[in-house]
């Protein structure tokens, strides 16, 4: 049978110099229109993790929104989403950080993980990790306990994880792209 590594590999479709010259880009919409990729993915990101063990999945806008709402549905966890600034309509936290071109923010509803919970963060891809350390400073700002960051893709040469893992947060991901 099949790997899971090469189902996601095979399902993953990489698009060259997107959205500019020189990016692999790393497409997982074939994955999610895969019904066995898809299913397999989820599965691997569920497994550690006993039901009733988690409180919330913390899902980063936007593939994150996906890939977390299966996931939190498989653990009987509530979902709570990580947006770019502006469009939650709740009062909000909120936390700067760098994109390869200036900075951006993102926010998420001060009400949605209580003090202590214990939560998963969930994305489709890490790379610099600067999108995800702002998440965990989020979810730290308001107490959350976060359990471990997840994505499918790994860029490893871009060293998001040991960003990741310097804050204490065990990291997994199911696939790397070098
Ligand atoms: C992608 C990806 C992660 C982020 C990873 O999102 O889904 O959220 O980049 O990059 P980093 O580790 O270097 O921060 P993108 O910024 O393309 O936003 P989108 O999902 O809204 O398109
Ligand atoms: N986010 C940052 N780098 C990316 C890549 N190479 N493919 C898809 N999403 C990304």
């Amino acid at each position: 049978m099949e790997s899971l590594e090469d189902t996601l590999r095979g399902a993953i479709r990489t698009i060259p110099d997107y959205p500019k010259p020189g990016v692999l880009f790393r497409d997982i919409t074939t994955l999610l229109g895969n019904a066995r990729a898809f299913r397999d993915a989820i599965d691997a990101l569920v497994r550690p993790h006993a039901v009733g063990t988690v409180d919330k999945i913390a899902g980063i806008e936007a593939r994150g929104f996906i890939l977390g709402g299966a996931v939190a549905h498989q653990l009987s966890a509530g979902f709570v989403p990580i947006r770019k600034k502006g469009k939650l309509p709740h009062e909000t936290v909120r936390v700067a950080y760098s994109l390869e071109y200036g900075l951006d923010e993102m926010e998420m509803h001060r009400d949605g993980v209580k003090p202590g919970e214990k939560v998963i963060l969930v994305d489709d891809l890490i790379a610099t990790g600067g999108t995800a350390e702002a998440a965990v400073k989020l979810l730290r700002q308001i107490g959350a306990d976060i359990l471990a960051a997840c994505f499918v893709i790994d860029l490893p040469d871009l060293g998001g994880r040991r960003r990741l893992e310097a804050l204490g947060v065990p990291v997994r991901t199911l696939i790397g792209f070098e």
